[in-house]
């Protein structure tokens, strides 16, 4: 497959990304993933239900404290003053002393909040973090072949970011507002009743406008959450592609689509904070109105004496203080839809459940010879319709080598990848002894089978680490034999630290030949029953791939072992060759019975002999 067509589809699959990330929800889909992301937040809150009473108990306690403030204040002018000016002053000490104490316990509960909701909101936020990467870990390769890493990264950062916005923040304005609002209303009532009239009437209008901005600021935050990641998503396939991306000369198609993403997020973000923006406003203008109404009221009956002075003013002050809050319900609100949509996200990644499930009785199976039997499988990927692999049956003996060959898109990949168990077949099965791979343990299937592939991917870490992937147990003796055994040794021992050399990043470091011998000793360390190669050999130069396949045919002797390779060298020394056209097994023998048959394989090996001449 050229770089060019890998640009082409990996644009088409951001357009597919982009697709799902903002598509319209109704509101019964909405409705129901809210239900899911709250399921999820009640599982995170659970094991911290203790701490999480206590925060509340010092927030109640602290706003508590603090709204008594105007009522001594109340006190001492209505009664305070008046005593102290017939010449008892205590009522208005007592007043003074009770105010100091009221702000001092009204700090020190505040700090005592912050203290322990900090520390269940990052609890929370480390379990989050590490459920996602466990589960991502767990789900199978058909879910990351589809579902891109990007959008697994957008759900580890910036959705876990938007959860932790909540935590830190909207719970605090959320516990402070509501309780200041609801203690101040009784307050309210508490002081003159017909005034509080007037405030409540104010009640309605707000109630509406709270209604409409939660629907929009929801709304707005699914689609900053779908907006990032398209971000996210689109960076790291661009990076990771960076190569393709500068040979073909992509960077200015990839910064348009950035930039068309970068527009949707600004434009997301405006249209939540236009939403918040005409909330707060109209919440003032209530506000003002009923402010502007008590105070013609209350003056006209302070003078006609039916209400005191000190009244007056604490109800004031109380009204100013009951509308202050709704900015911080709205920001609340705001962290609570960001965070919602974050989690409906999230929940969506943890709920997906691996399509590749461990058994969940296993068959133990320790110490398998490696018999292969394909019973009455088809295949067809998960989400599409072709029928990759038709209905087909197929015995390989423990012990045997196939070689598997095939025009490109035959589905040699795809059986190998059934062998190894990333997939399940869709009907019929696959079995290693006899088992259904599907019976057998995990630990048990990947020490059975083995599946080296053309991607050879090597973890930061030594040279040796890297090998030893194969068998954790093994001595750096046993590493250097399994590297010798396959060729490698040489060239390790001459890197700058030899085994102990840092491979960087995907193994940067190494040539794609040396990462494909890296690949191969780990396998052969591995030992198994089974071993898949895909194309391993493909990236070496002629006399490497002479060495490692002398090493091979020692290796293979005893194992069953399934090769995909295009060089016929390589197939040759297969005990048995399967020529695949279309998911169809149309020749099946042995490289000397094919050759001499005048099918496929024979023109095959016709072509690649005269190419030698
Ligand atoms: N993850 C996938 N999802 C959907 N279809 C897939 C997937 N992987 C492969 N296919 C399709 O299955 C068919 C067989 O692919 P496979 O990778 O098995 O071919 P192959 O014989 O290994 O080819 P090559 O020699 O190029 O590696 C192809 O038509 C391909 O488009
Ligand atoms: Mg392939």
């Amino acid at each position: 497959m050229s770089d060019q067509v890998v640009v082409h589809q990996q644009e088409e699959e951001w357009r597919g990304v982009a697709a799902e990330e903002i598509q319209e929800i109704s509101h019964s889909t909405g409705l129901r993933l809210q239900a899911r992301s709250r399921r999820l937040l009640g599982s995170l809150l659970r094991p911290h239900v203790g701490r999480t009473s206590l925060a509340i108990g010092a927030v109640i306690g602290g706003n508590l404290a603090n709204l008594a403030g105007p009522l001594l204040i109340a006190a001492a002018i209505d009664r305070g003053i008046p005593a102290a000016l017939d010449g008892g002053a205590s009522i208005l000490v007592w007043c003074v002393v009770g105010y100091a104490l009221c702000a001092g316990l009204t700090t020190f509960l505040r700090w005592a909040f912050l203290r322990i909701s900090g520390r269940v909101g990052q609890d929370l936020l480390l379990d989050l973090r590490g459920r996602i990467f466990r589960h991502s870990q767990r789900l199978s390769v058909g879910f990351h072949e589809s579902y891109t890493s990007g959008k697994v990264i957008s759900r580890l950062t910036s959705d876990v970011d938007a959860l932790q916005d909540l935590l830190e923040e909207g719970l605090d304005s959320l516990f402070n507002a509501a309780l200041s609002v609801a203690g101040i209303a009784i307050i309210l009532v508490y002081l003159d009743a017909p005034l509080a009239l007037v405030v409540v009437a104010g009640f309605l209008p707000a109630y509406l406008i709270w209604r409409w901005f939660r629907r929009r600021s929801m709304e707005a935050y699914r689609g900053t959450r779908g907006a990032i990641a398209k971000i996210i998503v689109q960076f790291v396939e661009s990076m990771n592609g960076i190569r393709a991306v500068q040979a073909f000369r992509r960077q200015p198609r990839n910064e348009q689509i950035m930039k068309g993403f970068n527009a949707q997020f600004r434009d997301a973000n405006t249209d939540a904070l236009g939403v918040m923006a005409t909330f707060t406003a109209t919440i003032r203008t209530i506000g003002n109105v009923s402010l502007a109404i008590v105070l013609a009221w209350g003056a006209y009956r302070v003078a006609g004496g039916s209400l005191e002075l000190g009244v007056l003013t604490a109800f004031t002050v109380y009204l100013r203080r009951f509308y202050d809050p709704f900015d911080e319900l709205a920001m609340f609100a705001n962290a609570y839809s960001s965070a919602t949509a974050a989690l409906e996200k999230i929940s969506g990644v943890l709920e997906e459940e691996p399509s590749v499930p461990e058994p969940s009785s296993p068959v133990a199976l320790p110490h398998a010879r490696g018999a292969i039997r394909f019973a009455e499988v088809e295949f067809q990927y998960p989400g599409t319709k072709r029928q990759v692999l038709p209905r087909f049956s197929l015995d390989v003996p423990a012990g045997q080598t196939v070689a598997l060959v095939g025009a490109t898109g035959a589905g040699k990949t795809t059986l190998a990848k059934l062998v190894s168990r990333f997939y399940d077949p869709s009907a019929g099965s696959v079995q290693l002894d006899g088992v259904d791979l599907r019976s057998v343990a995990d630990t048990d299937l990947r020490r059975a089978v083995v599946m080296v592939t053309q991607e050879n991917f090597l973890f930061s870490g030594s040279v040796a680490d890297n090998i030893a992937l194969g068998r954790p147990s093994a001595t750096r003796a046993e590493i250097e034999a399994a590297a010798a055994e396959v060729g490698a040794h040489e060239f390790i021992a001459a890197l700058p630290d030899g085994y102990d050399t840092d491979v960087r990043k995907r193994g940067g470091r190494l040539s794609a030949g040396q990462r494909q011998m890296v690949a191969f000793a780990r396998a052969f360390l591995a030992d198994p029953a089974v071993l898949v190669l895909d194309e391993a050999t493909s990236s070496l130069d002629v006399p490497t791939e002479r060495a490692v396949q002398a090493a091979l045919e020692t290796v293979l002797a005893d194992r069953t072992a399934f090769i995909i390779a295009h060089r016929l060298s390589t197939v040759l020394i297969a005990d048995r060759v399967l020529v695949l056209d279309g998911g169809i097994v149309v020749e099946d023998g042995s490289p000397e019975e094919l050759i001499g048959e005048r099918g496929r394989f024979a023109a095959l090996h016709t072509a690649w002999r005269d190419s030698l001449a």
